[in-house]
């Protein structure tokens, strides 16, 4: 699975902000066809996605379009415009039902046999972003297509008329409900977007806070959130040093017939183990190990 550990968006209708994306080592672009654009744009942002995929070098940054939500009526011409310049995978948003992804799956695979390419090889990603969808998480997150579960904040506060806080307290059970589907099903989490782009002490503080509920990235709509975004999903060289350490010790002492062990004062057994596991392999998606 690529490493999404930030997720930068821009309006599709935007040529300037994507190539800008791709000059700045983001690990995902995300050109966005929904709200991010224009009611009267859309024809404009498929005709750019289209021209960007089809034109610009994206290098090592997965390149994702996100089309208009199932069911609003922009959806088939949306899909229609951008897959055959087969981008990476697909961002649906608003996602409330399996049904929506077994939508465009099937597009999907109609397009990936019409071109010769290998079937699941365009991925889908959802956002999970309305009162409906997180009550049917279990089933959206069992679709075999999946790599990722997005969740988007200011939507889901609309959708239950939730007062947008600071602390964000008012998202915390759907926020937790995402990252815990997720997981349950191997797929990546990806937070919520901070939108006060100027404060980077916030954008800091909500991702390493995002980092420690279990998500796996956040989305971005700024180029400067974007590095301290990705510092934030990928583990310190002491956090990493402490991780082969813990490692270690829980192989040496496994060797000499004892589970639980002590380590600077603090009790190691098998869930601290796997978390250092954890932290490896997240260094090693970051190219770091
Ligand atoms: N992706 C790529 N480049 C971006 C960008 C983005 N999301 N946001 C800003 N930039 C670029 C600007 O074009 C500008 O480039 P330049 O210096 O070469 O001219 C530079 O970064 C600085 O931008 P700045 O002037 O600080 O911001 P802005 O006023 O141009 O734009 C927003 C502010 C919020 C409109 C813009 O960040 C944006 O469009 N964000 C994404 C919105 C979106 O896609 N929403 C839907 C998903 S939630
Ligand atoms: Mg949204």
């Amino acid at each position: 699975m690529h490493a999404r550990r930030a997720l930068l968006y821009m309006p599709g209708d935007d040529r300037h902000k994507i190539e800008k994306a791709i000059s700045i080592g983001v690990d995902c672009i995300c050109m966005d066809m929904e709200d991010g654009v224009a009611q009267n744009r859309k024809a404009e942002a498929r005709a750019s996605i289209a021209a960007a995929l089809r034109e610009l070098d994206f290098g090592r940054a997965e390149k994702l379009a996100r089309i208009n939500r199932v069911g609003s009526g922009l959806e088939a011409d949306d899909l229609a415009a951008v897959l055959p310049f087969r981008p990476d995978g697909i961002v649906i948003p608003k996602i409330e039902s399996a049904e929506q992804i077994q939508w465009a799956a099937e597009r999907i695979e109609a397009a990936e046999l019409a071109n010769g390419w290998p079937v699941n090889s365009i991925r889908i990603i959802v956002d999970v972003e309305t009162a409906r969808g997180i009550l049917n998480l279990k089933e959206i997150a069992a679709h075999p297509r999946l790599d990722a579960l997005i969740f988007g904040g200011e939507d889901f506060a609309v959708s239950i008329g939730a007062t947008r806080t600071p602390d964000a307290w008012e998202l915390f059970y759907a926020r937790s409900a995402v990252v815990t589907h997720a997981k349950a099903f191997g797929l990546q989490a990806i937070d919520m977007v901070t939108t006060d782009f100027r404060d980077l002490a916030r954008v800091r503080r909500e991702a390493e806070f995002g980092a420690q509920l279990g998500y796996t990235g956040k989305q971005t709509i700024h180029p400067a959130q974007v590095g301290p975004v990705q510092e934030a999903f990928t583990p310190s060289d002491e956090a990493i040093a402490r991780a082969q350490r813990l490692v270690e010790a829980f192989e040496a002492h496994q060797k000499d017939g004892r589970g639980a062990f002590a380590l600077d004062g603090e009790m190691i057994d098998l869930p601290l183990v796997r978390a250092a596991q954890g932290v490896l392999e997240r260094a090693r998606a970051a190219g770091k190990l």
